[in-house]
């Protein structure tokens, strides 16, 4: 049966249970995010399917958040992690050095071809983008002539990058911001994202709509004084806070462009979207546009070991190189041997089964079968994405654009419903796409192995689950 709106709660990240844990009987020790209730417990997974403890299988479809990219239970990985864990499992990377962390590193920068020239290799995608910060701020201060006066970072409204108090501060994620706003940084702001589906006007063409985003952009810059600004960041493919939505043809190149012009940094977030996700390895390779510092995560290690990594270009490489020699900034756990080597080995394996093909292919089957099975839908406002990666806009109304009001949960309740033994399915909900509170979206984005079949059962699935919540 399908779970209604009053069972549940819903945490400021999205998620949400409905297993409630009694005391004593089934009490959790863990700080769920829930703390009075347990979620589903999962046993074990392989290739495309999660098995609970209750025995439910569930098609991951959303490959978590976006992270089991080669699905679960991988021979190769697990190899390569035993093969390392023998070698040595842990040293500290500001003393030693690694041959896979170096083969990691190495691999990364050839696959942009030298455009990007170091790697900075952490645990996660918030630790990533707290890396991409610093490393902006400590540029400045080593410019031949330095620029103390840069500060602050400017980021998009509805984005996120990450939960720490800096990646928190850069993004704009209502929920997740509320309650820590009076101890975030003070030194960031915020300007539209680029989402035509709702911030396009009637009859404005994408070139005036991408030169209204540019002029804002202009316009923070001149407002907080250009010679105080380290970057700009955005995500290259927005994720969980407005619903993958692509950017718009020339969006970043043109936002990239204006920071040139006043010496800012320009970080594109791939945490979520890089790494193959939307078809090519990385998202800005189809926007004609190279960040000067890029972060990544899940794809990176496909969740066999947590792992992420900031990429920094040649223009920044090239002042530390040149001026104090180091990074001011480190982590026990930075570079970690067994989780390089588990990524080393996932990105061999998606290069090997031509996977970023597959993705492209099977993205392209996703979104057409998507939009011809429920894009007529009353409630489906819009259907984006690229490669792997789709997200599923419901509102009251498809022609006013209306969102459901928040109250109603409509994308918590999709989730679950496909959570639920009849489907067996597991997509990623999001809320606050329209405003930061309401605006309900689903996301799918399963493994890049993905076969047609699959594709079709994720969409007949999908039909049904929608459906079966709103008729
Ligand atoms: C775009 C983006 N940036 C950063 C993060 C934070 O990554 P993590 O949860 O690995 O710290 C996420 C996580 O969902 C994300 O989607």
């Amino acid at each position: 049966m399908a779970p209604h709106a009053h069972d549940i709660q819903i945490g400021a990240n999205g998620v949400h249970h409905v297993e409630k844990a009694q005391k004593n009987e089934q009490y959790s020790s863990v700080l769920h995010q829930q703390v009075k209730q347990q979620p589903p417990k999962i046993a074990s997974g392989k290739g495309n399917y999660l098995l609970s403890s209750t025995g439910a299988s569930i098609f991951d479809a959303s490959c978590g958040a976006a992270v089991a990219c080669l699905g679960h239970g991988n021979e190769r990985v697990k190899d390569a992690i035993v093969r390392q864990l023998d070698q040595v499992a842990y040293c500290y990377l500001p003393f030693f050095t690694t041959e896979p962390a170096e083969r990691l590193a190495r691999e990364i920068v050839d696959s942009t071809d030298g455009r990007m020239e170091k790697v900075f290799i952490v645990s996660s995608g918030t630790e990533a983008n707290e890396a991409a910060m610093k490393i902006a701020r400590q540029y400045f201060t080593e410019l031949p002539e330095p620029q103390l006066t840069r500060t602050k970072f400017i980021g998009r409204k509805q984005s996120y990058h990450g939960n720490t108090l800096g990646s928190l501060s850069i993004g704009y994620h209502k929920a997740r911001r509320a309650i820590y706003e009076p101890i975030l940084s003070q030194n960031t702001s915020q300007v539209s994202p680029c989402y035509p589906y709702r911030d396009q006007k009637d009859g404005e063409t994408t070139e005036q709509y991408v030169a209204r985003l540019v002029e804002e952009l202009e316009l923070e810059f001149q407002k907080l004084g250009p010679e105080t600004v380290c970057a700009f960041i955005a995500e290259t493919m927005s994720g969980t806070s407005l619903g993958f939505v692509p950017p718009a043809p020339g969006y970043l190149k043109a936002m990239k462009e204006v920071c040139s012009r006043h010496g800012a940094l320009f970080i594109l977030d791939e945490v979520m979207v890089g790494m193959g996700r939307t078809g090519t390895l990385h998202a800005w390779e189809q926007e004609d546009v190279v960040p000067d510092l890029q972060t990544v995560a899940k794809g990176l290690g496909a969740g066999f070991i947590p792992i992420g990594a900031l990429i920094v270009g040649k223009k920044v490489a090239d002042t530390l190189f040149k001026g104090s020699g180091a990074f001011v900034h480190s982590q026990t756990y930075q570079g970690h041997p067994v989780a390089c080597a588990a990524a080393y080995e996932v990105q061999q394996i998606i290069k090997e089964e031509k996977l970023l093909e597959n993705t492209a292919a099977m993205g392209e089957k996703l979104g057409k079968l998507l939009k011809e099975r429920i894009g007529d839908h009353k409630n489906v406002g819009d259907i984006r994405g690229r490669g792997l990666a789709w997200g599923i806009e419901f509102v009251e109304d498809k022609v006013s654009k209306k969102p459901f009001p928040p109250e109603k949960k409509i994308s918590t309740l999709i989730h679950l419903a496909g959570l639920q033994a009849e489907h067996g399915i597991s997509f990623i909900p999001g809320s606050g796409s329209a405003d930061g509170r309401s605006g309900d979206v689903i996301l799918i984005s399963p493994a890049y192995n993905v076969t047609a079949e699959d594709v079709e059962m994720i969409v007949e699935k999908t039909e049904k689950v929608v459906r079966g919540i709103l008729g």
